[in-house]
């Protein structure tokens, strides 16, 4: 049975959050089916062990690999330095610590343009890591790229809008979708759920654009900066929890300062050994 289409799967259910019931690894037919039922869903970044552990432990029905590593985990200014070489050890964690989650992996800038031989190839080998999906972003360019991957059995999941692989640094963050780009994003948007993706991200799009997309879709949409229409909301988990201490664009809400917490903890931890308050007698064996 394919893990993330659970195309065999029967009746299974998904438990979302908040619930008390068991909770099995989501697939996507659950996606399809919260839509369905217009319940909206979150999915975090994640790029290490712990951070997936947690999220899943949270209920988080999907987690993305994003090349925000690039910034995230590497320290790049953009996400196009980042390689498939790079990403993989990081998928590796974090689908070997998602128990329930839905773990989609991020084509990185130049593994997948090329062509649909070139993106099934790197597909391949992110699903060989561990993926349940991989994500790609581009419209109708890459809808033969998409087609490729959907009948070789990997799960796709497109991204539109303001797609920083694209940018190369010089478009600037813009908004999306407004007046007359609203039809070239659905035109895009029915070309990649033609192709057989399975949800599309839209980021940075007008929430009437947004609000359209979602509407004329039987695909999931997937939120970041395109209004509370959207069947779905994702966030780069280090901007919503504060660990990044940098500025923030707007559509981020900021759920925790882990950065400041941490910084509280290292500055502590020097302190203390300055002072000789640590170790104590109960950190040191006789
Ligand atoms: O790489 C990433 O984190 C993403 C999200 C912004 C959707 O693509």
């Amino acid at each position: 049975m394919n893990i993330a289409t659970g195309s065999a799967g029967g009746a299974e259910t998904s438990a979302p959050y908040g619930t008390t019931a068991p909770r099995r690894r989501t697939r996507i037919h659950h996606l399809r089916e919260y839509k369905r039922r217009g319940e909206p869903w979150a999915m975090l970044t994640s790029y290490d062990t712990y951070t997936a552990r947690i999220f899943d432990q949270a209920g988080i029905p999907v987690l993305l690999v994003g090349d925000s590593a690039a910034n995230n985990v590497y320290g790049y200014e953009s996400s196009l330095p980042v390689t498939v070489d790079e990403m993989l050890p990081l998928v590796r964690a974090v689908a070997g610590a998602a128990e329930h989650s839905l773990v989609v992996a991020d084509l990185p800038f130049g593994s997948y343009q090329a062509s649909p031989e070139q993106a099934l190839h790197t597909a391949v080998m992110f699903m060989k890591a561990g993926a349940h999906a991989v994500k790609l972003e581009g419209g109708r360019r890459y809808a033969a790229h998409v087609e490729a991957l959907v009948a070789a059995g990997i799960p796709v999941m497109g991204h539109l809008g303001f797609t920083p692989q694209s940018e190369h640094g010089l478009g600037g963050y813009r908004v999306q979708g407004r007046g007359d780009q609203a039809e070239t994003l659905l035109a895009d948007a029915r070309a990649v759920q033609d192709a057989g993706a399975f949800a599309v991200v839209l980021e940075m799009v007008s929430s009437g654009a947004a609000k359209r997309v979602t509407g004329e879709l039987e695909i999931p949409t997937v939120g970041i900066g395109a209004g509370p229409e959207c069947d779905a909301q994702v966030l780069v988990w280090t901007d919503m929890a504060g660990l990044n201490t940098g500025q923030t664009p707007r559509f981020v809400k900021r759920y925790a300062e882990i950065g400041n917490e941490l910084a509280r903890a290292a500055g502590e931890f020097a302190d203390d050994v300055r002072s000789g308050a640590f170790p104590a007698k109960e950190h040191s064996f006789d």
